[in-house]
């Protein structure tokens, strides 16, 4: 929770023909993890990557790689992830009821691996008391899931802070991470919020130089988490 603001690159915005070197480039830049966006076709309208390029991606860092599944039945393909390689995997609270999320929660911290669990932007995040206490971080989707580029929904710091705070008050401490439009001009909002990790895909890749906007980002929200650490202490 004190540590500083970690950006996890999501490679759905990557250049796929040159994947070891973004992968390489994002990893030199400061990169907290390796983003990965598995989509269904069901769960979004988008189909995207599985387990074959998590193992491949095993294989060429050493960044943990976090696992964002967008799909219908988590609970079948858990296990081709986690053996795959995956060192933290977010499954999706509407899929699943209280008792799947606490066995997924459960199977892939079997594996050794951490778990998450993610809020679509309209889902309450009173869905996540039954699991608060058990997971390692609670992502907050601040875009509907399903394809990169797109704008933050505004408001979604209020969700971050609501989280942080249900967190809190059972004494968890899981990270919060946020994922969708966060580039410089909103990371700053989503970490005064209390957000510890950032999902940045067009941000970091389609800027001209990915590893000075990813530094750039990281530096914005890191200057707004202190600033809101301070605040609150004054307070
Ligand atoms: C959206 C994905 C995101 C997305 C982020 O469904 O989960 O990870 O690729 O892309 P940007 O940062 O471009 O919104
Ligand atoms: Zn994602």
């Amino acid at each position: 929770m004190f540590e500083p603001v970690k950006i996890a690159p999501s490679i759905l915005s990557a250049d796929f023909m040159n994947l070891g070197r973004d992968i390489a480039l994002i990893e030199e830049a400061g990169a907290g993890y390796v983003h990965v966006d598995v989509m269904d076709g069901h769960f979004v309208p988008n189909l995207t990557m599985g387990v074959p390029i998590v193992k491949q991606l095993k294989k060429a860092t050493s960044l943990p790689l976090d696992v964002h599944l967008m799909i219908d039945n988590p609970l079948e393909q858990l296990p081709w992830f986690l053996d795959a390689g995956a060192d933290l995997v977010t499954v999706h609270a509407e899929v699943l009821d209280a008792d799947g999320l606490a066995r997924a929660v459960a199977s892939i911290h079997a594996a050794g691996a951490k778990a998450a669990v993610s809020l679509k932007p309209r889902t309450a995040p009173g869905v996540l008391a039954p699991v608060i206490s058990d997971v390692d971080m609670v992502l907050v989707m601040s875009v509907e899931p399903g394809f990169s580029g797109q704008s933050y929904i505004e408001g979604s710091e209020d969700k971050v802070a609501r989280v942080a705070a249900l967190a809190r008050s059972v004494g968890a401490s899981p990270l919060v991470q946020v994922d969708g439009g966060i580039g410089e001009a909103t990371a700053p909002l989503v970490a005064g919020a209390g957000a510890d990790v950032l999902v940045c895909g067009n941000a970091v890749f389609a800027a001209e130089d990915p590893a000075r906007a990813l530094a750039e980002v990281a530096a914005a929200a890191e200057e707004a988490r202190l600033a809101a650490l301070a605040a609150r202490k004054e307070a």
